[in-house]
């Protein structure tokens, strides 16, 4: 049996994202688009979502993943599904990004970064690039939230070196995070250099992390 799909809640290069028919916590992604190696992309992911799943971390960062399902679209595979405390969709960093640009207010994101860093750092989670389109802005209550990873986890290289040694881990995430803060630089946003320093398990990062994210923009 097909499972038949909705509207899409969300398009990426490789992938659509749909609400799941039989539950709304969990959405469904299919890839649309076999260029730039989409098939290949994810099977690269789903590789490391076992790798990940071994490790038994606490998916809080991390939607975690299912399998697979047939659907009318081709098929499926199966996450959680990022809500906010309201049950919207949680919308992507981008969006917000753009919000704070208008108003040249961006104090609401550094404790989001921070606390970032800190979560991709204990369970030891690996990222390629860092894009404001595969980070979701997971909203816990008005002035709470958490930054969720929904897209390019893991390692491309063939030795993946990070995922198995800490001095690895923390060599490639130091440039990970060096790029993705300058990328939001073009947004008008000046990150700290404690976000960026190497070697992460400072006291600088935590008291930044520890702080209420008052001034989050309103998503609407
Ligand atoms: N787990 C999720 N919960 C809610 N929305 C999601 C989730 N995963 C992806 N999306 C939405 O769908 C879009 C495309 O998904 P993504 O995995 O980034 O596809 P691609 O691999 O093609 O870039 C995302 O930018 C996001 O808006
Ligand atoms: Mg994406």
């Amino acid at each position: 049996m097909q499972l038949q799909l909705g509207a899409a809640i969300g398009k990426g290069r490789h992938r659509q994202c749909f609400v799941h028919p039989d539950n709304k916590d969990l959405c469904i992604k299919v890839v649309h688009s076999l260029e730039h190696g989409g098939d290949k992309e994810l099977r690269r992911e789903l590789r490391y979502y076992r790798h990940l799943e071994q490790r038994a971390i606490s998916w809080e960062i991390v939607p975690r993943h299912y399998g697979e399902v047939a659907t009318d679209q081709g098929t499926g595979y199966i996450y959680d599904l990022v809500r906010d405390y309201n049950g919207d969709t949680s919308r992507d960093l981008g969006h917000y990004l753009k919000l704070g640009q208008k108003s040249g207010d961006f104090n609401w994101l550094t404790p989001l970064l921070a606390a970032l860093r800190i979560q991709l750092e204990k369970d030891r989670i690996v990222t390629m690039t860092l894009k404001p389109g595969n980070i979701l802005v997971k909203r816990l209550s008005e002035n709470h939230a958490l930054l969720v990873i929904v897209d390019n986890i893991g390692e491309a290289s063939l030795i993946p070196a990070a995922s198995y040694s800490r001095y690895f881990y923390n060599k490639k995430m130091d440039r990970i995070w060096r790029r993705f803060m300058i990328l939001l630089e073009k947004y008008g946003y000046r990150a700290p250099e404690d976000i960026m320093l190497p070697g992460i398990d400072k006291q600088q990062l935590h008291g930044l992390a520890v702080s209420n994210h008052f001034g989050l923009p309103a998503p609407h």
